[in-house]
């Protein structure tokens, strides 16, 4: 496709649209849970599996070796880095998990993260307290909701090993301060490892800028790839400061009876085994974000869920959930009368796709707030302000 260049004009939205074969008679907004893929990614994934059933997975992987190392120059382009720091897992947690358990730690080490951190994270550090001996310490929200950045600093110390945060958590449109974090990661030469798997593909993330050394993200949500596959960056300083939790055949090369050679690029990460027809999807997900531009993108998202926020507002009996600074696509809310289930199964009845929040995936945050379940929103840039009202009215309605 060729470039859409400054914001997104209406009829670059109905070419998006019409390039979204699942957007007719229903209108997704659960993209932060799984948006839909657009044609470019389907056809990607058809081919692969067609080219599989003809030659085998071998010939066909052999085939599009080009293509397929082709994913890893995307990523970069999309969000920094080189194409030798990004390795495909098969999910977010994947990666995250072999990047966070190969990072040594000793009785008495800590982990610096925050208010937001994601489950699936945080009992991964419950489970080395337990193992390793490590300790905890998580940063605060300031007044205003927003991360205390002194306060997460004021935390570091020499034996802190990682400083692990969530861009965006999954229960809020509240957007950490990456950047800063990353400022007093470099400041004190501590490992900084981001879970990007809410902000890639729906704002400018740059690994670079942002200063981390490990980031993880998923193909099924804002990038609108395939189920199954994610991916993991890690630079070079982070190769050389962790030691692997786990070594495959792709890891290493059994290159004497005796002695293995590791590998020096991520791929340090990656499994013989894994889908190549969703490591080509992801890539047709990446080159479709690169082709619309991340700038237009974001601009969108960012106007639709102000449009959303500022909708839900006017509705009687719904109470925003979301902290007052979130400007993310990730937007909460409850309404008086019904449980954030209710209006999930509701809404499902009229074609709306939304989704449920609960306390367990952001247990910090949602119980300091004395939130249990939250109703869940969140809007992509194939969306329209037409759907944005039909949601807002059928809320209003319940
Ligand atoms: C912030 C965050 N991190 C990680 C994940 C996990 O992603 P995956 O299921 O692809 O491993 C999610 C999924 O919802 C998430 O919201």
């Amino acid at each position: 496709m060729t470039a859409l260049t400054g914001k997104f004009t209406a009829k670059d939205i109905r070419r998006l649209r019409s390039e979204t074969p699942g957007l007719p008679g229903r209108i997704h907004l659960d993209n932060c849970g799984s948006a839909l893929v657009p044609r470019a990614v389907v056809d990607t994934l058809e081919a692969h599996l067609r080219l599989e059933s003809l030659v085998g997975g071998y010939v066909a992987q052999e085939q599009q070796s080009k293509r397929l190392s082709e994913v890893y120059h995307s990523a970069a382009r999309l969000l920094g880095g080189k194409n030798t720091d990004y390795a495909m897992v098969g999910s977010a947690v994947d990666g995250w998990t072999k990047a966070f358990y190969s990072v040594p730690m000793a009785p008495g080490d800590n982990i610096v993260t925050a208010y937001t951190e994601y489950c699936s994270n945080y009992v991964a550090f419950l489970q080395r307290v337990r193992r390793d001996g490590i300790e905890i310490r998580v940063a605060r929200p300031g007044a205003d909701g927003v991360l205390d950045l002194d306060h997460l600093e004021s935390l570091v110390d020499a034996r802190t090993r990682l400083i692990s945060v969530t861009h965006v958590p999954s229960s809020s449109g509240q957007v950490l301060p990456a950047e800063k974090i990353g400022e007093i990661a470099r400041l004190h030469g501590i490992l900084y490892l981001l879970d990007a798997c809410q902000s890639v593909g729906q704002m400018q993330v740059n690994f670079d800028q942002i200063g981390c050394d490990m980031a993880t993200g998923t193909g099924r949500k804002f990038l609108r790839g395939p189920r199954g596959i994610g991916f993991l960056y890690i630079n070079e300083k982070a190769r050389r400061l962790i030691d692997p939790v786990v070594l495959t055949n792709q890891a290493a090369c059994w290159s004497a009876t005796d002695r293995y050679d590791l590998r020096t690029d991520a791929g340090l990460f990656e499994a013989w085994e894994r889908s190549c027809m969703n490591q080509l999807g992801l890539g047709a997900a990446f080159d479709y974000a690169l082709g619309l531009g991340i700038d237009q993108i974001s601009d969108r998202v960012s106007s639709l869920s102000a449009y959303v926020r500022a909708g839900l507002k006017e509705i009687s009996g719904v109470t925003p959930t979301c902290q007052p600074a979130a400007s993310a696509a990730i937007i909460t809310f409850n309404k008086k009368g019904l449980t954030a289930s209710d209006i999930k199964a509701l809404m499902e009845k009229q074609g709306i796709a939304t989704q449920v929040a609960s306390v367990v995936h952001t247990r910090l945050d949602l119980e300091a707030r004395g939130i249990d379940t939250t109703a869940r929103v969140s809007p992509h840039y194939y969306n329209t302000t037409e759907e944005l009202d039909s949601f807002l009215n059928a809320l209003d309605m319940l």
